[in-house]
């Protein structure tokens, strides 16, 4: 068995919190109980790229607990759990494997991954072999922001054309590496990425800023494969995106600076679902919170959530905590940096880096970079100012803790789980375009969590159900309804 993780000794730990999140996980734990036994992803080939987390652990054994071959790479390269990837590599108790002898699922991810390395190993989820040794590719795609979609579909543009681009057609240090990964797979075979899509049934995709890319190729004719925009499940965006970030976010900038909140100036770039739970985390530790929009809508809505909404420009000299959520880029800039106080914190919980001007900070005349800890790092000005920065711009819940806490994160892998047997075994009632699941589904993966919260729901009577012109079993709202 191929894989690459830090240190495969942290299994047995790894093993221990992977059980403790199963409890904590009854979405996924029910898709194994109901599906255990037929199997409905018999003969699937998935390669996933998303957060290699404890959570994610459980996300992987359900799907191979469902029939599913799985091969494993991050989405990130700050976020990976050590201890999960190795207990995934090793196997679960039933496997028979171990230390000496893994027996579980390739996964190909370590906290602290270079660029370079990100990209090697996100090619190698890529690499399903039949059992001569030949290589077959994967038959699904499940993925977090869109890397790998990217990728392959680069891979087949590239190959369309008969070349890659060279490394200085870009000033992006990470498309340099896309291109350099995609040049070597071109000299060793020309048609390898077109091959693969050949044989690719559809990708279910988790993030916002994944859903936003494939909903692009889809109008831009682009688009491959068919898609199931999982982060658009209300029990997804509405649960995870909020109640996660609510969660973790706090956690993040605790375990990076340990600061006192209470009392802070603290700004929210984006009210969107991030925004919102983000906000909320900040507002809970008695953090006076500033929100920043630019859709009327989400202003209107922070304002009446009792926030203030100002232009960054108003605020940035004051502030002690500047954190974005907007899934956009060039949030804050040089012009910025150079405004804030000393000591400001400035992180980011949204999919990529691009949302802070790292490149530019760098540049600054004068400026050193200075490393408190791994994903903690101190930007000194030349006049003494400092500027604390996490996780170098990249989603610091991930990156300066462990993300999303396990419950949330069963409501979105129950998602997940369901979009993949969705697409796996009804292939011909999806051609190329993207789709949510089903409002039912919906329903059902929040019904899975309800008994573990102690929620009593009150069942409609038939003539209630009459009044309203909806089942008594739902599907209770219509898919216009928001939530
Ligand atoms: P969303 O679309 O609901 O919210 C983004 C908000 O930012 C929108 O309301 C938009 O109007 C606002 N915005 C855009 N440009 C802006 C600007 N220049 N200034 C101020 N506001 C601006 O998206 P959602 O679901 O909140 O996701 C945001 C990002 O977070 C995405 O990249 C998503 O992939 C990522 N994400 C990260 C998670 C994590 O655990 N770190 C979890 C879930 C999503």
């Amino acid at each position: 068995m191929d894989y690459k993780v830090a240190d495969l000794s942290l299994a047995d730990y790894g093993r221990k919190e992977l059980s403790l999140a199963e409890h904590e996980m009854p979405g996924l734990m029910e898709m194994r109980a109901r599906y255990g036994d037929s199997k409905p992803l018999a003969g699937a080939r998935i390669a996933g790229s998303l957060h290699m987390t404890i959570q994610t652990g459980v996300l992987i054994e359900t799907l191979v607990a469902l029939g599913a071959d799985v091969r494993w790479a991050t989405c990130n390269i700050f976020s990976t759990q050590d201890h999960a990837a190795a207990a995934v590599v090793v196997g679960p108790p039933s496997s028979g494997g171990s230390v000496d002898n893994p027996q579980g699922t390739p996964v190909f991810a370590w906290k602290g991954e270079t660029l370079g390395e990100y990209w090697d190993e996100a090619e190698k989820v890529f690499d399903f072999k039949d059992e001569a040794g030949n290589l077959i590719g994967p038959n699904m795609l499940l993925d977090d922001g869109g890397d790998i979609t990217m990728l392959l579909h680069k891979g087949v543009e590239f190959e369309k054309a008969g070349a890659v681009p060279g490394q200085d057609s870009t000033d992006n240090e990470e498309y340099k590496e896309v291109l350099r990964v995609l040049a070597r797979s071109l000299e060793n075979n020309p048609t390898h990425w077109t091959n693969i899509a050949n044989s690719i049934l559809g990708v279910t995709e988790e993030t916002t800023t994944g859903v936003l890319r494939l909903y692009d190729r889809f109008k831009e004719g682009s688009l491959l494969f068919p898609a199931i925009n999982v982060n658009d499940s209300v029990t997804k965006s509405k649960f995870d995106n909020k109640y996660g970030c609510r969660h973790s976010l706090i956690d993040g900038i605790n375990r990076g600076t340990d600061v006192m909140i209470g009392g802070k100036v603290a700004v929210v770039c984006g009210y969107g679902d991030v925004g919102k739970g983000s906000a909320e985390s900040l507002r809970g530790q008695g953090a006076r919170v500033i929100i920043t929009e630019i859709d009327p809508i989400c202003a209107l809505q922070a304002a009446m959530d009792g926030y203030e909404v100002k232009r960054l420009e108003s605020v940035v000299e004051t502030a002690d905590i500047f954190i974005t959520t907007t899934g956009n880029f060039n949030i804050i800039g040089v012009e910025h940096f150079k405004k804030m106080k000393h000591q400001a914190i400035v992180g980011n919980i949204g999919h990529f880096d691009n949302e802070i001007d790292m490149a530019g900070l760098a540049k600054i005349p004068g400026i050193v970079k200075d490393e408190i800890k791994p994903q903690v790092h101190q930007w000194i000005f030349e006049d003494g100012k400092k500027i604390i920065v996490l996780s170098e711009g990249r989603l610091l819940n991930l990156g300066n803790a462990t993300g999303h806490p396990s419950f949330v994160m069963s409501n979105s892998f129950t998602n997940q789980v369901l979009a993949q047997v969705e697409l796996y075994t009804k292939t011909d009632e999806y051609p190329v375009g993207v789709y949510v699941l089903p409002k039912h589904l919906d329903e059902e993966v929040a019904r899975l969590h309800l008994d573990a919260l102690g929620v009593e729901l009150t069942e409609l009577t038939q003539e209630q159900a009459d009044y309203l012109g909806v089942p008594v079993e739902g599907p209770y709202k219509s898919d216009h309804y928001r939530y």
